[in-house]
């Protein structure tokens, strides 16, 4: 059997960790003797037991000769866990086997000079593309700061993601919207606009699919959104943020936090829009490593305006309606050269509609 092999079995582990570890990265660990993989574990929450102390868990003791194969870098320092390098080190294991360097400052090689110090025979980078790709948004995130932005929409095929009349339910089949509920439930938050609030009174919530609820983000400058609004109910099971000007109404800033509802009041620009990088910052300060943008078009293309997505997610319906609401507006680019470019990592059959799924390789500035 292969290092391919082994390191394929901790990342297929790793990944049932989704949704729930963050701002941790997936981890999985497998332990292998002669061959035969005798013991294995993921980090399963946030706060709780990582990868390697799970896998060691199932093993009362490391037999002489056994592999650590291990997505991630063990984790050198305290946190919510002790430092899985020790026990890493408690195990004598004759060799570990890591899919990558941890890019956190925290760790960033040390471990792995630690292993090689006591005698470990240590190889590094066995399927690093795999591991890298599984951890994004924990990569952008832990050498940041800025959480990792997915812009997603669901369009008609000439693009648009609503009517004239602001009407948009529904564009998308059934299975892409449950996809859509998937999706939110592996970020840490989504953002929507107070247009898509007063249109369509999302509940921007999983109800539709096993997970967690992230926290909505609504930037809302004008304080449009009533209080009857169903972003306001629920705030046990789904918190929700809303972003508004410094010198907003303070009797309704009042009304909204006594629903138990957070307010962040920023500054604003000249064009009274809020910078979005400071924005996402101050939304990373809060724990949040990645955030799904849902529309409708004016913070679509406030945040594409910003440079600050990473991805995209299309879904796009086989269905033409004219004229109607543009995914994205205004952007100022008047020649081909200087036009947004993504490289198309997945493109997937959803009902009738299909999934575009996309990277940003060449950002707007
Ligand atoms: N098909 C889909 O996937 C989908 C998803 C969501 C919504 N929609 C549709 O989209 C429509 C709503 O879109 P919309 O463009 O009217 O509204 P929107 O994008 O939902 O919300 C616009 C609001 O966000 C504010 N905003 C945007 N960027 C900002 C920034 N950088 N700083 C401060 N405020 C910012 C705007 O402020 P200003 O007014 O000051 O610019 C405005 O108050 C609805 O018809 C809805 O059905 C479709």
């Amino acid at each position: 059997m292969s290092d391919q092999y082994f390191m394929k079995r901790a990342l297929y582990l790793a990944r049932k960790g989704a949704g729930y570890v963050s701002p941790n990265p997936m981890v999985g660990a497998v332990i292998e003797k002669d061959g035969k993989i005798i013991a294995e574990g993921y980090h399963r929450r946030y706060g709780e037991a990582h990868a390697e102390a799970n896998a060691l868990a199932g093993l009362k003791q490391v037999p002489p000769g056994a592999k650590l194969y291990v997505t991630l870098e063990p984790c050198s320092h305290h946190g919510k866990t002790p430092p899985c390098l020790e026990r890493v080190l408690a195990a004598k294991f004759s060799h570990v086997i890591i899919g990558m360097e941890d890019p956190n400052p925290l760790v960033s090689g040390k471990s792995i000079a630690a292993l090689r110090r006591a005698g470990v025979e240590v190889t590094v980078g066995v399927m690093e593309g795999d591991c890298r790709a599984l951890n994004e948004s924990f990569l952008k995130y832990v050498t940041t700061g800025m959480p990792f932005i997915t812009v997603k929409f669901a369009q008609t095929l000439d693009g648009r993601i609503a009517t004239s009349t602001g009407h948009s339910q529904w564009i998308s089949g059934e299975r892409s919207r449950r996809f859509a509920h998937k999706l939110r439930s592996l970020h840490d938050a989504i953002l929507a606009g107070a247009g898509t609030v007063l249109h369509d009174d999302p509940e921007l919530t999983t109800r539709h699919v096993k997970g967690r609820n992230p926290l909505r983000v609504i930037l809302d400058p004008k304080l449009e959104a009533p209080l009857t609004a169903k972003i306001f109910q629920n705030q046990d099971r789904a918190a929700t943020l809303i972003v508004t000007g410094i010198r907003s109404f303070p009797d309704k800033c009042s009304q909204i936090r006594g629903l138990g509802v957070d307010v962040l009041q920023m500054d604003q620009e000249e064009d009274h829009l809020f910078d979005l990088q400071e924005l996402f910052l101050r939304l990373g300060q809060r724990k949040i490593s990645s955030v799904l943008v849902e529309g409708g078009s004016g913070v679509i293309t406030s945040v594409l305006r910003a440079d600050c997505a990473d991805r995209v997610v299309a879904i796009v319906a086989p269905k033409i309606i004219g004229a109607g609401l543009d995914t994205v507006g205004e952007l100022h680019i008047t020649s081909m050269e200087r036009a947004m470019g993504l490289r198309f990592k997945k493109v997937s059959r959803s009902g009738d509609d299909i999934i575009l799924d996309g990277r940003i390789t060449k950002p707007l500035s």
